[in-house]
C-alpha cells in the first residue's frame, strides 16, 4: 500500500509516525510532500525511512491513499498542484478541519473517494480520538484498510459528515479545554500553600492515575466517583461545594461555543 502526504506539519507528522510505529506499513512506502520546507522533508528521510518528492506525478501514481494535511487556507493551492495527475486510484483522506467532502471533490475536480478525519493532538502519543467519516463511493474493504491506518495512533468513532462538527468539539478540541480545567485545578492547588512545582507535579500524576483507573476498570466515571465519596468525608464536603456551581451547564456552553464555531467555519471557504 502506498501513503502519500501532502503536508508534513505538526498533525500529519503524528499521523505518519503513528503509523511507522504500528508497523502496519514499512516506511519506504510512505510519501512525503510539502510546500516548500524541503529540510523537515530530507530530516524525515534520514531519520524514518520515508521518501520524499515534489514531483506530484510520480506521487500520486500508484498511491493507495493521499493525505490532504494543509491548512485549509492552502488547500486550494494543493488542489490546483495535485488536480492534472489525480488518477481513479487516488482515494483521499482529509485532516484539514471544517472543509466539507463536496468541497473537497469540487476543488479537486474529481469525484474519487474521499475521508474525512478529525484527529486530535493526542496522535502524537498513539491515543488520539479520531472522527470520521466516508464519501459514499467509499467501498467497504477501502474502508476497513482506513479505519486499520487511524487506529495505528488512536481509537476511532464514525460518525455522518455532518456529526463531525460535534466530534470537533467533543474530542478535537477536547485536550484543550481538559488542559483548561487543570490549569485551574493547579491554581485552586497551589492557594492552598503548597509550591506551585509540588502542585504541578501531584496533579499531572493524579491525571494519569486517574486516567488509567477509567482505561482499566470496568466501572463507569460516576460509579468510580461514588465508590471513593463516603458520607460526611472530606470528598463529600468537596464536591457539594462543586454542586453548588452548575458544571453541567458551563460544559454545555463550552461544547455548544466549538459546535458552533466549527459550523461557521465550514461555511466560510476562506478559513
Ligand atoms: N494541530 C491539530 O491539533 C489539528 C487537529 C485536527 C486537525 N488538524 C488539521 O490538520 C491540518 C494541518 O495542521 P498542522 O497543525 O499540522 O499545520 P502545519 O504544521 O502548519 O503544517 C501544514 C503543512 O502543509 C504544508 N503545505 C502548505 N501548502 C502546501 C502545498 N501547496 N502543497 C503541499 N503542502 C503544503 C506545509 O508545508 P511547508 O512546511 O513547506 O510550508 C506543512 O507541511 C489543518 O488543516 C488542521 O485543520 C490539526
Amino acid at each position: 500500500m502506498k501513503l502519500v502526504f501532502y503536508g508534513a506539519g505538526n498533525m500529519a507528522q503524528a499521523i505518519f509516525k503513528g503509523i511507522i510505529n504500528s508497523k502496519k506499513l514499512k516506511s519506504h512506502d510512505i510519501y512525503l510532500t510539502n510546500k516548500s520546507n524541503e529540510e523537515a522533508l530530507k530530516n524525515f528521510a534520514e531519520e524514518l525511512g520515508v521518501e520524499y518528492s515534489y514531483d506530484d506525478e510520480k506521487l500520486l501514481q500508484d498511491a493507495d491513499y493521499v493525505f490532504l494535511g494543509s491548512k485549509p487556507y492552502d488547500f486550494e493551492k494543493v488542489a490546483q498542484r495535485i488536480q492534472p495527475f489525480i488518477s481513479e486510484n487516488n482515494r483521499f483522506i482529509s485532516i484539514m478541519a471544517g472543509l466539507p467532502i463536496n468541497y473537497i471533490q469540487e476543488q479537486l475536480q474529481v469525484e474519487n473517494p474521499i475521508a474525512r478525519i478529525m484527529p486530535n493532538t493526542n496522535a502524537q502519543v498513539g491515543h488520539s480520538v479520531t472522527g470520521i467519516s466516508f464519501s459514499g463511493n467509499f467501498g467497504p474493504k477501502s474502508k476497513e484498510e482506513v479505519i486499520d491506518l487511524v487506529n495505528a495512533f488512536g481509537s476511532v468513532i464514525e460518525v455522518n459528515e455532518d456529526h463531525l462538527h460535534q466530534v470537533t468539539a467533543i474530542t478535537g478540541s477536547g485536550p484543550a479545554f481538559l488542559y483548561h480545567v487543570f490549569e485551574q485545578y493547579v491554581k485552586a492547588g497551589t492557594d492552598l500553600g503548597l509550591g506551585k512545582d509540588q502542585v504541578e507535579e501531584s496533579i499531572k500524576n493524579l491525571i494519569i492515575g486517574t486516567s488509567k483507573m477509567i482505561e482499566r476498570s470496568d466501572l463507569s466515571m460516576e460509579q468510580l466517583r461514588k465508590n471513593i465519596t463516603s458520607k460526611g468525608g472530606t470528598t463529600q464536603a468537596g464536591l457539594n461545594a462543586l454542586s453548588q456551581h452548575d458544571i453541567e451547564a458551563i460544559f454545555k456552553d463550552c461544547l455548544n461555543a466549538a459546535v458552533q464555531r466549527s459550523v461557521e467555519l465550514s461555511k466560510n471557504e476562506d478559513n
